[in-house]
């Protein structure tokens, strides 16, 4: 195997994107290979029994190292900006391999009521269950964070943008705190992607995405990643060595490819989603538009300090013209469009509308989506890379 000569923390987000990452077999192959493989062979026992213990670095069994998934992992890592990075087979996987790595019974996690709803119910139904507590928090209330601090909070766990109202913190602020009390703090990143947001650069342990959304772009395979130090990304991978979570090569595939075109689409998907918020603000039957680039939002100065763009997503809430029957307002409107796909998905070249309360975010309790402000009159847009008129025109006759 040939590795890439392209190692240069310097160059430019889109040359690492094409260019990092890569090894290449002695065919001498221009666009990477696909190892569709479970296992490796050795040469002798002895070189088996060094990959066994670590002496050899080479491959060993796809449930732990596979050239795919590693060359996905290297260029991901290569493009947060971090030492080094772990592939999982979903986000959700992802999000419980370093909760099973970090915590134990007695611990606690800090967290917020902004959450996406499957995180919110492994948290809650899942994790409670092994003596884990967990503390929940106003995303965008710094005090709150620090108030609730204590010594058995053991990580620091939120999204920034949240899904769906895109709600921010400030992430130097709250790295700060945390590695004044020596707390794991864990940033996931999917909404902006590394094209929009880095993390790391603000002083935060670990990144973590569903690597299904943008990363993929595409709507096709499912996957996550947590991004970080060296060491810590060691300690998750030995419980994911034996948990078993991995990524399936094909799929690692998929995604290396993909981040060639993240920046080129993260940065075109968000030029139409702000002019998208920007005409729904203006929408008479639109009460708010919840977008972190609009400069009526109260967070859009942290925002822009920690984001190049605001994003894909675009969250609305409806005036009620339908009070008597409970979702008919905005499910009438999701209904009438005709381009964007009615999907629970997000991050995708296609445009998805969603309605968060009867969907994502359905099985969690009444109370957490009243703590999270999402209403039965929020709508989740994800914008696409259709032409934004045609989008906007969509939107209007929908209205209507
Ligand atoms: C913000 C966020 N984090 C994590 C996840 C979970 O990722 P996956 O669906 O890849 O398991 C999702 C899924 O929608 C999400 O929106």
């Amino acid at each position: 195997m040939k590795r890439s000569p392209v190692t240069n923390k310097k160059l430019g987000f889109n040359t690492k994107a094409v260019r990092s990452g890569t090894f290449r077999s002695k065919a001498g192959e221009h666009s990477e290979a696909l190892f569709l493989t479970s296992s490796f062979i050795f040469e002798s026992s002895q070189q088996a029994s060094d990959r066994f213990d670590g002496a050899d670095n080479g491959m060993v069994y796809s449930r732990f190292t596979n050239p795919s998934v590693q060359m996905f992992e290297e260029r991901l890592a290569a493009l947060e900006d971090g030492e080094s990075c772990l592939a999982t087979a979903s986000g959700m996987s992802a999000i419980l391999s370093l909760c099973l790595t970090f915590l134990k019974s007695g611990d606690e996690i800090l967290t917020t009521y902004s959450l996406f709803g499957a995180t919110i119910q492994l948290f809650e139904n899942i994790l409670k269950k092994f003596g884990v507590s967990i503390k929940y928090v106003s995303l965008i209330e710094l005090e709150e964070w620090k108030i609730e601090i204590t010594n058995n909070t053991k990580l620091i766990y939120l999204e920034s943008p949240s899904n769906p109202l895109n709600q921010v913190v400030d992430l130097t602020e709250l790295a700060k705190l945390a590695k004044k009390k020596r707390i794991i703090s864990v940033v996931d990143n999917c909404l902006c992607s590394p094209a929009l947001q880095k993390p790391l650069h603000h002083g935060v342990d670990l990144v973590l995405h569903s690597a299904t959304k943008f990363i993929d772009g595409q709507g096709r395979v499912m996957a996550g990643a947590i991004i970080g130090k060296k060491n810590l990304i060691e300690k998750i991978k030995n419980v994911t060595r034996t948990s078993g979570p991995a990524l399936a090569p094909f799929n690692a595939w998929v995604l290396y490819k993909s981040l060639e075109t993240l920046s080129i689409r993260m940065n075109a998907q968000s030029k139409s989603a702000k002019q998208i918020a920007e005409w729904l603000e203006k929408h008479p039957k639109i009460s708010r538009v919840f977008y972190p680039e609009l400069k009526t939002n109260c967070q859009f100065e942290i925002a822009m300090r920690q984001q190049s763009k605001g994003g894909a997503i675009v969250s609305f809430e409806l005036f009620d013209l339908f009070p008597e029957t409970k979702n008919l307002t905005a499910w009438k409107v999701i209904d009438k469009t005709k381009i964007f796909s009615k999907s629970g998905n997000l991050g995708d070249t296609r445009s998805i509308i969603t309605h968060p309360s009867s969907t994502t975010h359905s099985r969690i309790s009444k109370y957490f989506r009243k703590k999270s402000g999402i209403t039965h009159l929020l709508v989740r847009l994800s914008i696409g890379l259709e032409d934004v008129n045609d989008l906007i025109n969509d939107l209007n006759e929908a209205l209507s």
